[in-house]
């Protein structure tokens, strides 16, 4: 979609304008470095795609969408280190690349630059961002914290891993759209009614990053695939995958998530079989769908220009053919 591809670039243009490298280097270097390293832009592109539909001057929006990168990348930083994750966007982790104290305060320091950028706007309009964005990022971290615990439980449910990725990654998607209105200064209906867009697209996007960290393409993904597995990470694939296997094979399933070898390879590739097997990786596509779906009802009742409405159903639709 043309409109996606100029608010990317208008976004990048403001963010290399903004963000600057300063004293002391080992601060800020790994803050250009994740920064820099690519990524998608979702969140920011959709912030001001929100601003604009609801007949609002995107320039305005540039520094909440910002805010929502920054942050969404201080998030991945610290995630990175809780997740032993090696690789980001194809490169070196930031605690691989330095080490995990200098994870931590880059990451604390793009956490606050983040809550600064709200600064800018008037003091109305900053209230209401500063809520939201207070409110969600509580919520990122409650959703964290369920994702740490849930490796170690055996007694996770499919309700439950729902509600830990709606924390942990779906309401920052609303949040990055509810700005967007906010700022705009839509009707408090239409703020719900984005946010509600948002949270069930994210669910539908984390659904499909677990499907990815499985089955991805390891050229294209940016991270290591399988790591989720590595990690005993209970997601819908395996929580689905231990209703419907018999006993043995669930046993199995449950035992290769109680160990951590030295050389995982084989475990992934037993796993993966046993996500095929079971019928969980064709049901957690249809979830995927599910969700999508759930994601454009909320959209029919908004105040807004047709057009303006087709490009969120647009980068819904797309966001389910990624492999990135
Ligand atoms: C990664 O988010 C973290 C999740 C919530 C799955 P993205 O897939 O949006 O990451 P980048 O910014 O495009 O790399
Ligand atoms: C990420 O979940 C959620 C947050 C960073 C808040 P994941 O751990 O699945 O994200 P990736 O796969 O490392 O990008
Ligand atoms: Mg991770
Ligand atoms: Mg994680
Ligand atoms: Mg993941």
């Amino acid at each position: 979609m043309v409109e996606v591809e100029k608010y990317r670039e208008h976004f990048l243009k403001y963010m290399n304008e903004k963000v600057d490298l300063k004293e002391p280097k080992n601060l800020y270097e790994p803050i250009l470095y994740i920064l820099n390293l690519g990524g998608k832009r979702l969140r920011p592109i959709l912030t001001l795609l929100a601003t604009d539909a609801f007949e609002g001057d995107v320039e305005k929006a540039l520094d909440a969408a910002l805010a929502i990168e920054i942050f969404h990348n201080f998030s991945l930083v610290h995630d990175d280190i809780m997740d032993d994750a090696p690789l980001r966007r194809g490169k070196d982790t930031v605690h691989e690349k330095w080490d995990i104290n200098t994870g931590i305060l880059s990451g604390d320091a793009m956490l606050i630059n983040a809550y600064q950028l709200f600064e800018n706007y008037d003091s109305d309009t900053f209230k209401q961002l500063a809520q939201l964005f207070t409110k969600t990022a509580i919520e990122v971290c409650e959703g964290q914290q369920y994702d740490v615990d849930y490796e170690e439980s055996d007694l996770v449910s499919i309700p439950e891993y729902l509600q830990m990725i709606k924390y942990k990654t779906a309401v920052l998607v609303g949040a990055a759209l509810q700005m967007g209105a906010i700022i705009a200064n839509a009707s408090k209906k239409d703020e719900q009614l984005i946010y509600d867009f948002g949270c069930n697209l994210g669910l539908a996007f984390q659904l499909q990053d677990d499907y990815l960290d499985v089955f991805g393409n390891p050229e294209t993904f940016g991270k290591q695939i399988g790591g989720d597995i590595i990690e005993n990470k209970k997601t819908f694939l395996y929580l689905k995958s231990l209703e419907l296997l018999d006993q043995d094979e669930s046993e199995q399933l449950k035992h290769l998530y109680s160990i951590s070898p030295l050389n995982p390879a084989q475990k992934i590739e037993t796993v993966r079989g046993l996500f095929v097997k079971s019928g969980a990786a064709g049901l957690a596509k249809q979830e995927i769908e599910k969700y999508t779906s759930t994601a454009l009802k909320h959209l029919q009742d908004l105040e807004m220009k047709p057009e303006k409405k087709q490009r969120f159903t647009t980068f819904a639709n797309d966001l389910m053919t990624r492999n990135v």
